[in-house]
């Protein structure tokens, strides 16, 4: 392992830690449920935010803006929207949102609370987030919502009027969308005296936001929107029709107010490597075993990029697991190793988020939803490996690749908070002291880093057409607004005048979908295969359909051959699902080809919701039976500006599965910059290298290579046809050098 510890130092002194050897009192084992109510409410009363109760309503009662910043894990996301629904905000046919960046994190959070208030999920408490929503109208009171689920709500209620408070919670994370809602707030409080907002965070710059939604600014501003930045949306009339501002109410209401909380957190020792690492996975799994052996206790979280990262961790750590096993005898501590990502089925996610059982040890292995989202028991060790994978936008080249990242030193604060929940912890970074100096302070806004088609397809819809005049919390590279204007006009949402287009603009927006797959499965009528460019969005719309667990990745590439075609990953999900319709949706069936009929299932839902869009859209979707071609012309329809070529050079790559041709440039080329894509080992295209296909998404790896991911392949002649605003002539791909 890298060192942590000085030589001849003895390692757990070193550590500083002693060895109190009985688990914290939370990590009690379940109890029976009379009980575990009682427990609940004990626990609810210690929780810091609890003190704070008087103030919180006082505040809200008295201001139309609170920031509440407050450590993780202090109480704010479980406990104020409850202490809200008890002095009775939701009394008057009015709701209570609360908004999370992350869908895990809304239904985890909303399934604790319903527990706490002794309520069936659904009824008085409830979530939603897209394609789900588990709240029943007129009867959930509190709804833990995904930001983005609550943007769209405003397109239906752009006054947001079914709600008599908004908690903007994880304000710090600046998701793309919280920032999207902060900005629509902003107008929203201007109309609505009655509205409270409360942003929340563990890390703000709390008089930054404060300022930004200060109600007397807005007022000094709201002339200008009036002419500038109101269309004939929804949001425009409202903005225009509406005249009972905060004229006249106290001063203060338009004051946003600050409250700290005050957090009971343990101090946690930071550690760094004395050299980098070369495999931070491996380093990690190295630290983990070496404080076990050390018999240091308390459960180990480690923080890792991605679905991948944490399988090999864990199947790394259950090696180790074993090897500790036969060496420590039977009733000694026994590591237990778990993963934690988004896309784990929820049984999984809460075997990592409970305390383990009695002799064992938990190590997770988790991504960023372990950051800020999601509260685990038991922890007191962080092993970060500093990194994190994010969206990122280039602009110049209108790819928005997902790319692995060194993470800010205010990230890092964060992950190292994780430790001192329940006593003194430590956190280790897998990097050195040196290199952590040189990490940003703090993480760039999603908004700063993202493509933006959708957020302005969103703002568009809302009537707000001048997106430069729109108050941004962070404003926007302008080179990226640009670009994303004219995608949307390239996909036929807006005319030339840059408005939103009728109908075909309207349609997109109301699609819940990112605007190329919407414009995909607008098309699809055209080509008659709308049934199947709504399964294909459906699938794509879910975590993989491909069962998850480390050591399987052989028997899925098995399975997977089965339903593969050289038409490519789009259409290999499309016969998955008629496969599995074939089956009866049986489970078995499912079992028995590596796919989880989970996820398939939640596919089906999200399919019949598509389905139900297009027909409330007054569109038929019908079915073209066989007829691949015009499904993958529907494809091309909204990927068209993901359109690559095969490059004629052979080049030898180290990484043996990727040498011959397997470089792709994009068709509509980079705007100079040099960027270099190949199919993605995932998928089913990766040895077959078609000479021009279309992708749908594109991850950037550790070399440099943009590797495409859900590839479709597509003949040349298509692009003028489907999209001749963008492609004059028929172009031709070059010729295949002999063999690959
Ligand atoms: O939002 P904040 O980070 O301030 O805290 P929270 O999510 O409201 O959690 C407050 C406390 O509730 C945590 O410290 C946990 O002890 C407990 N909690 C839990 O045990 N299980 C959950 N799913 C959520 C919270
Ligand atoms: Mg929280």
């Amino acid at each position: 392992m890298g060192s942590f510890i000085k030589p001849g130092q003895r390692k757990a002194a070193a550590f500083g830690i002693s060895f109190d050897t009985d688990r914290d009192g939370t990590s009690a084992p379940a109890v029976i449920d009379g009980e575990k109510q009682s427990n609940l409410l004990h626990q609810r009363n210690r929780l810091p935010v609890t003190k704070y109760q008087r103030e919180i309503l006082y505040l809200l009662e008295r201001h139309s803006c609170t920031v509440l910043v407050g450590e993780t894990g202090c109480g704010k996301t479980t406990q104020v929207p409850q202490m809200l629904l008890e002095a009775g905000w939701a009394a008057g046919g009015r709701s209570i949102a609360c908004t999370q960046p992350r869908r895990v994190a809304a239904i985890t959070v909303a399934t604790r609370v319903a527990e706490e208030q002794g309520c069936t999920l659904g009824r008085e408490v409830g979530y939603k987030i897209r394609f789900e929503d588990v709240s029943t109208p007129g009867v959930t009171k509190l709804k833990y919502c995904t930001d983005g689920s609550l943007l769209r709500e405003m397109m239906d209620d752009p006054l947001l009027t079914a709600y008599s408070v908004i908690m903007v919670d994880e304000a710090h994370e600046r998701s793309l969308s919280t920032d999207l809602l902060l900005g629509l707030l902003r107008k929203v409080i201007a109309q609505r005296p009655d509205l409270r907002i409360l942003i929340s965070s563990a890390s703000l710059e709390a008089e930054k936001v404060a300022a930004f939604l200060d109600a007397r600014t807005v007022k000094a501003t709201r002339k200008r929107d009036r002419n500038a930045s109101s269309g004939p949306g929804p949001m425009g009339d409202a903005l225009v029709t509406a005249t009972n501002g905060p004229d006249g109410d106290p001063a203060d209401l338009a004051t946003p107010a600050i409250l700290s909380v005050e957090g009971r957190l343990h101090p946690v020792q930071v550690h760094y490597l004395e050299e980098p690492c070369a495999d931070y996975v491996v380093t990690a799994v190295e630290t983990t075993v070496e404080l076990h052996r050390e018999g240091i206790p308390g459960d180990i979280l480690i923080f890792l990029t991605g679905q991948e990262e944490c399988e090999r961790a864990v199947a790394l750590l259950e090696e180790e697991a074993g090897r500790l096993r036969r060496v420590g005898g039977k009733n000694a501590l026994r590591i237990m190793p778990l993963p934690l990502f988004a896309g784990l089925p929820a049984a999984q996610q809460m075997l990592a988020l409970e305390a383990a059982p009695r002799n064992y040890r938990k190590v997770v292995a988790a991504t960023n939803v372990a950051e800020t989202s999601l509260t685990l028991e038991g922890v007191t060790f962080v092993i970060d490996a500093c990194h994190v994978k994010q969206r990122t936008y280039n602009p110049r080249t209108g790819l928005e690749a997902l790319l692995v990242a060194p993470i800010s030193q205010a990230s890092a604060q964060q992950r190292a908070g994780r430790a001192g929940r329940i006593r003194p912890g430590h956190c280790l970074r897998l990097c050195t002291q040196e290199a952590f100096s040189k990490l940003q302070q703090a993480t760039v806004p999603e908004m700063q880093r993202a493509e933006l088609a959708g957020t302005v397809l969103q703002l568009k819809a809302l009537g707000i057409d001048n997106m430069m005049r729109f108050h941004w919390l962070a404003p926007p590279p302008a080179e990226a607004m640009v670009r994303a204007l004219e995608l949307l006009h390239s996909l036929g949402a807006l005319d030339d005048d840059a408005r939103l287009s009728k109908p075909l603009g309207c349609q997109m927006a109301e699609l819940p979908l990112e605007p190329r797959l919407a414009a995909s499965l607008l098309a699809a009528g055209r080509f008659g295969c709308g049934q199947e460019i709504a399964t294909i969005c459906a699938m794509l719309s879910v975590h993989s359909v491909w069962a998850s667990g480390g050591g399987q990745r052989r028997a899925i590439e098995e399975a997977q051959a089965k339903f593969s075609t050289a038409e490519g990953d789009l259409v290999t999900y499309l016969n998955v699902w008629k496969a599995w319709e074939d089956s009866g949706r049986n489970r078995k069936w499912a079992e028995r080809n590596m796919l989880s009929q989970r996820v398939l299932l939640r596919a089906a839902d999200i399919r019949g919701q598509l389905l139900y869009h297009l027909r409330r859209l007054g569109m038929e979707p019908i079915s073209c039976e066989n007829e691949v071609a015009a499904v993958c012309k529907a494809i091309t329809a909204g990927l068209f500006s993901y359109a690559t070529r095969l490059e004629g050079t052979i080049y030898e790559s180290v990484d043996a599965d990727y040498s011959g041709t397997n470089s792709y440039s994009l068709v509509r080329g980079t705007g100079g910059q040099a960027v270099r894509l190949r199919i993605h080992k995932s998928s089913v295209l990766w040895r077959v290298r078609p000479s021009m296909l279309v992708f749908h998404t594109v991850q950037q790896g550790p070399s440099g290579w943009h590797e495409m991911q859900d590839v479709t392949a597509i003949q040349p002649e298509w692009l003028p046809e489907i999209a001749p605003h963008m492609f004059q002539s028929v172009t031709r791909p070059r010729p295949q050098p002999g063999g690959t």
